[in-house]
């Protein structure tokens, strides 16, 4: 374990914003995690999993505990699911395709989403009509302050859209240590409805699809949407879909009749962000070297070395541009540091 000074953080974060960390040190095991928090408890933490979900816009006075815990393993297997146990550090996608190589459905949806399983249940991860709670088995996490660690069940983590109990009740409490996720091993659910994923199976002529099929019609999808981070730098969608009344939506259906929109429930409905900043005139809009991007609105981009105060000063003033608009408040979806 090697506590390195004044490092770049810009590997570290798929925005690629480059400010520098006071300490650093990769942790490969709990053991050596437990031991840093005990050896270093005068100091103030940061802990960085995939660095997917995140907008650095100033150095980390903080040691900064980079979370490179391994490891994928069944758990037990039954007559038609499979508990399978993967480690904070393991990448999302690589998870996703070893399912997948194993033939163990659910996460086929959640293809090609940036980051590590660890940092997976905090924002309840979602894409094309699947969430990360609908194959959530538990999670253990280490407290930090009192070095136990805890296991949380499906209801202890009390997942919403793009939330959990560890963004809010708990925040900062915990390190997520592993997942363990309940999956399909026969009789998958294929879930095909959500956007575009069964017009390209038709394309394709893929009539029952298999989960290798979704996966690779998923990873398409996103491919011509969403920038890939190792090009230009993002994180992902920047704002939640936000939710209003029936009444607010109605009014603005006079305005703007080809304004989409999601049920909710009785009185609420889901508007795509997208679309709201597609309309205030931000979809492409460059920056010198950040901005919106061309494919989706909902993701700003870092084009080359942008400042993340800039970004987020863009993001504000999207904010206050839908307000002026549509009268609606755009939530933050990404954690600004
Ligand atoms: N839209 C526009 N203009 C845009 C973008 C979208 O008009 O620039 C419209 C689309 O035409 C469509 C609607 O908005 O009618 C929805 O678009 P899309 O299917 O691309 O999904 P989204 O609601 O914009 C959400 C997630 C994504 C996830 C996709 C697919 C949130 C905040 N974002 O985006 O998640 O991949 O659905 O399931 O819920 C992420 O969280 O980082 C992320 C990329």
């Amino acid at each position: 374990m090697h506590i390195q000074k004044n490092i770049s953080l810009k590997p570290y974060n798929t925005f690629g914003i480059d400010v520098l960390a006071k300490q650093f040190v990769s942790i490969n095991s709990i053991n050596e995690l437990i031991d840093v928090l005990k050896s270093e408890n005068h100091q103030s933490k940061f802990i960085l999993g995939g660095g997917s979900n995140m907008l650095l816009t100033q150095d980390i006075d903080a040691l900064v505990l980079h979370l490179n815990l391994k490891g994928i393993s069944i758990i037990s297997k039954s007559e038609n699911t499979v508990l399978v146990k993967a480690s904070a550090g393991e990448n999302w996608h690589n998870f996703v395709l070893w399912c997948i190589d194993n033939d163990f459905g659910g996460v086929e949806n959640l293809s090609l989403i940036p980051g590590n399983v660890g940092t997976a249940p905090i924002q309840n991860i979602g894409a094309y009509g699947v969430e990360l709670k609908d194959v959530f088995d538990s999670c253990e996490a280490l407290h930090i302050s009192s070095g136990t660690i805890r296991t949380f069940n499906h209801q202890d983590c009390q997942f919403d859209y793009r939330n959990s109990v560890f963004k809010n009740e708990k925040k900062g409490e915990f390190i997520i240590l592993n997942v363990t996720f309940k999956l399909t091993t026969k009789n998958h659910q294929i879930k095909t409805d959500y956007g575009a994923i069964a017009s390209e199976l038709k394309q394709k002529n893929i009539k029952k699809p298999t989960i290798k099929d979704v996966s690779k019609v998923v990873i398409a999808i996103r491919s011509s949407k969403l920038p890939d981070p190792k090009k230009i730098g993002n994180s992902g969608s920047f704002f939640k879909n936000p939710v209003i009344s029936i009444k607010h939506y109605s009014a603005l259906k006079q305005n703007f009749p080809d304004m989409p929109s999601y049920s909710v429930s009785e009185n609420l409905v889901k508007v795509p962000a997208g679309w709201l900043i597609e309309h205030a005139g931000f979809k492409g809009k460059t920056f010198g070297n950040y901005g919106v991007h061309k494919n989706q609105a909902l993701v700003l981009v870092n084009y080359g070395n942008a400042n993340g105060i800039d970004i987020k000063n863009l993001a504000q003033l999207i904010q206050k541009t839908i307000v002026r608009i549509f009268n609606i408040e755009l939530e933050v979806e990404v954690n600004i540091i």
